[in-house]
Order: structure tokens, then C-alpha cells, then sequence
């Protein structure tokens, strides 16, 4: 299951994601926001974050306006590797060699279609696993104050 959150500086491009996941019957939760009203984008964050870490979704796919903000607060949770991609070479990278749990897009940075085509690659691709696997442990061993 991908789990969805935006902002208002992203709940188009979401939505564009929505209508790729629904065509495609990939199951989905969608936190939020379901408009363009003026809304904070961390608590959104957070939501997305833990329902990875509790298990109930794989992955989760955050938008504000530029994926950056989304991607600091998700950050702050333990475990979660949340990655800001504007192209599909980063998309695909940060599923093999960091095993990203999080894809941050944003919705003034690109449009619904590069959006669509970022998520698609995100969700297809697999970690590579062996030296990057280290790499991520490494990220651990900082959430645990041991780096
Ligand atoms: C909202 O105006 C904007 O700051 C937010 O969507 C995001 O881009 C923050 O990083």
C-alpha cells in the first residue's frame, strides 16, 4: 500500500498520482490535503511517515510545493528515508542504492505528468541491497547516536 499526502503547494499533482494509482489498481491511502486551501504541510508529514514505520503502508509518496518541506519533516521520523526527486534518474536511484521509503515531489517544480511518471518509476524500482545496504545502516547508526 502507498501512502499520499500533500499540501495545498501539491495536492494537484497528488491527485494526478490518485488517478495513475487507481488506473493501474494499486492500493492507496490518501492523508490529505483534498484541496487547495492554505494547509501546514508537517502534520501531513508525520502521518504519512508513521503509518510507514507502523506497517500499514510501504511506501509513501508526499507533495507540497516543492518537496523539500515534506521531505525534512518526514525526515524527522526514525527509519524514514524520504528523498526530494525532480527527475526520473533520482527517482530511480533513491530506490536502489538508498532504499528510500518516501518519494517528495513538488507540485511548483514539475507538473502532474513528470509527477506521474516520477511515481510510476519510484514505485517499480527495487533496492539493490549489498554495499548499500551498509550505506543504510550507517543512516541508522546516526538515528541511534552511534555516528
Ligand atoms: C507552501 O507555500 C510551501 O511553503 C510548501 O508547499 C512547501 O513548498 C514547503 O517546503
Amino acid at each position: 500500500m502507498i501512502a499520499l499526502g500533500a499540501d495545498h503547494g501539491g495536492v494537484l499533482i497528488k491527485d494526478a498520482i490518485k488517478k495513475y494509482l487507481d488506473s493501474e489498481k494499486i492500493a492507496y491511502k490518501d492523508f490529505g490535503t483534498f484541496d487547495e486551501e492554505s494547509i501546514d504541510y508537517a502534520p501531513i508529514a508525520a502521518q504519512v511517515a508513521h503509518s510507514i514505520i507502523n506497517g500499514e503502508a510501504e511506501r509513501g509518496i508526499l507533495c507540497c510545493g516543492t518537496g523539500i518541506g515534506m521531505s525534512i519533516a518526514a525526515n524527522k521520523v526514525k527509519g524514514i528515508r524520504a528523498s526530494v526527486c525532480t527527475n526520473a534518474f533520482c527517482a530511480e536511484m533513491t530506490r536502489r542504492h538508498n532504499n528510500s521509503n518516501i518519494l517528495c515531489l513538488g507540485g511548483r517544480v514539475i507538473d502532474e505528468k513528470q509527477a506521474v511518471e516520477l511515481a510510476k518509476i519510484y514505485i517499480e524500482t527495487e533496492f539493490e541491497g549489498g554495499r548499500h545496504q551498509r550505506r543504510i545502516d550507517e543512516i541508522a547508526a546516526i538515528e541511534r547516536g552511534e555516528l
